[in-house]
């Protein structure tokens, strides 16, 4: 199977040209002006963007969570991902407690069996280390393609773990060279403080967001890097939300540590008001870090494109508002965290980032393909578009105006975080490896085609900045 992909504006983190791209079994072969070769497919691209397919590092699918379990599949989830010109992503394994990793690894592999739309790789969520097993067994997941390691600092009683477990975990990789990723807040303060609202009566889905201050974000990221320093091994903080938690980061990167940081497209556009909606809707907007005040959005704008933090991902976990949201009716704290979002981020940053002059188009190519691609042992083979890299691509117009709306997204939920917004600018036709996934508004291909991918360990190059 060859394709050809004519007259595209073609955008990497660094350029921007137009050319023609052929790919041939899977890779891109040839780059160049007017190639004359013949292929089985032909795209005409002329005055649209032709995109590495972006990388989404940071999504739940299929994932067991706050008493219930997350509404897209690997299917709907990827389904959801292609067509919003993702082909890849990093999704988390979350070990079950008492269960080794290979018994955690497995059965995340079964739910992906035959469901595949998309490439994808894991990185796994530390619960339960013991000496004399797990401890032991972690070094060994890099050697499957397994090269991050993520621990809660929150969640008490479910997912978070101890500092022991932290620095034990942080210890592991400065050996191994994979890569810790944290989800940054003190969840032993926010516990005190959600037992406290509830003992008050203050049930309603706001208090998620009064329960969790911002400085509980800080504090703990503060306290992964210092303690990444000590055990020394690089550092990855999760859906940043606030100027605390944006701060400690900022100072590391300066120091030239090996810290880096990701938002999520929900942190720039999703405000504490929501949590005010009436009528339970609130509810939609419950996921953690919570929406926060809104000048953090601009500080999040500015990190972004200071580099300060290197990538947006979206923390898809999605659930439905009738029927799992509503678990937490009478009490906050019983809703389940996480929101939908893996179709609409490159929309969003283009059209917020890109069309209201806050990035480049550089930029946003490095922010969702480039850099967690790198960041994530999947680069040069994903996360750009050159000779010798994998032939997933996206080809954006960037005239096509589109309303979001949960009334024509792919994923389960039943409702859209982004919910009427217009954007101009969005995929029109999405490849995987040199196959077209999406095309005319249709998913073309079967579920099936996606792959695992097995990442390589943290890589030198991330130690080399990139540049803003
Ligand atoms: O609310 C969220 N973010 N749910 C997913 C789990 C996590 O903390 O990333
Ligand atoms: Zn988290
Ligand atoms: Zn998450």
């Amino acid at each position: 199977m060859s394709v050809l992909i004519k007259g595209g504006r073609i955008l990497t983190a660094a350029d921007d040209y137009v050319a023609d791209i052929y790919a041939e079994d899977e890779t891109i072969t040839l780059i160049g002006e007017a190639l004359d070769v013949s292929a089985d497919k032909v795209i005409d691209a002329s005055g649209k963007y032709v995109l590495p397919g972006c990388v989404d590092p940071h999504t739940h699918l299929d994932m067991p969570f706050g008493g219930t379990v997350t509404i897209d599949d690997v299917e709907s989830g990827q389904t959801a991902a292609a067509f919003g010109g993702t082909t890849c992503h990093v999704d988390f394994i979350i070990q079950p407690q008492g269960a080794t990793f290979a018994q955690a690894l497995e059965e995340w592999r079964g739910k992906a069996e035959g469901k595949q739309v998309i490439d994808m790789g894991y990185h796994m969520a530390v619960t339960d280390l013991k000496e004399g097993g797990t401890l032991e067994e972690l070094a060994s997941l890099p050697d499957e393609g397994v090269t991050s390691y993520k621990l809660f600092m929150a969640y008490k009683g479910a997912l978070m773990v101890d500092d022991e477990t932290l620095f034990r975990t942080m210890e592991v990789a400065a050996e191994t060279g994979a890569l810790v990723m944290v989800h940054a807040e003190n969840g032993d303060a926010i516990d005190v403080l959600v037992k406290k609202a509830l003992a008050e009566g203050q049930t309603e889905p706001h208090y998620h967001a009064l329960t969790r201050p911002p400085e509980t974000e800080g504090e703990a990221t503060n306290r992964a890097i210092q303690l990444a320093r000590v055990a020394g091994c690089p550092l990855y903080v999760v859906h940043v939300s606030c100027k605390e938690a944006v701060e400690p980061i900022a100072l590391a990167r300066e120091k030239g540590w090996d810290v880096w940081g990701e938002t999520c497209t929900q942190y720039f556009f999703v405000d504490y008001s929501f949590l005010e909606r009436p009528d339970f809707e609130g509810a939609k907007y419950v996921y953690t870090p919570p929406p926060r005040a809104k000048e953090n959005q601009a500080v999040l704008w500015n990190a972004v494109r200071t580099d300060v933090l290197s990538a947006i991902s979206t923390d898809h976990c999605a659930f439905l508002w009738d029927g799992q949201k509503t678990l937490g009716r009478d009490d906050f704290s019983k809703i389940p965290n996480g929101a939908p979002g893996l179709e609409n981020r490159l929309q969003m940053i283009h059209e917020f980032g890109v069309r209201a002059g806050r990035i480049s188009l550089n930029r946003l190519v490095e922010l969702l393909a480039t850099s967690p691609a790198k960041l994530f042992g999947l680069y040069p083979r994903k996360g750009t578009v050159a000779v010798g890299s994998d032939a997933d691509l996206v080809v954006f117009d960037p005239e096509k105006q589109v309303t979001i709306t949960a009334a024509s997204h792919h994923s389960k939920s039943d409702y859209n975080l982004f919910e009427g917004t217009e954007v101009t600018g969005s995929p029109e036709v999405v490849l995987l490896r040199g196959q077209v996934l999406v095309e005319n508004d249709e998913l073309v291909a079967k579920p099936g085609i996606g792959r695992y991918v097995a990442r390589a360990r943290f890589g030198k190059e991330l130690r080399e900045r990139v540049p803003a």
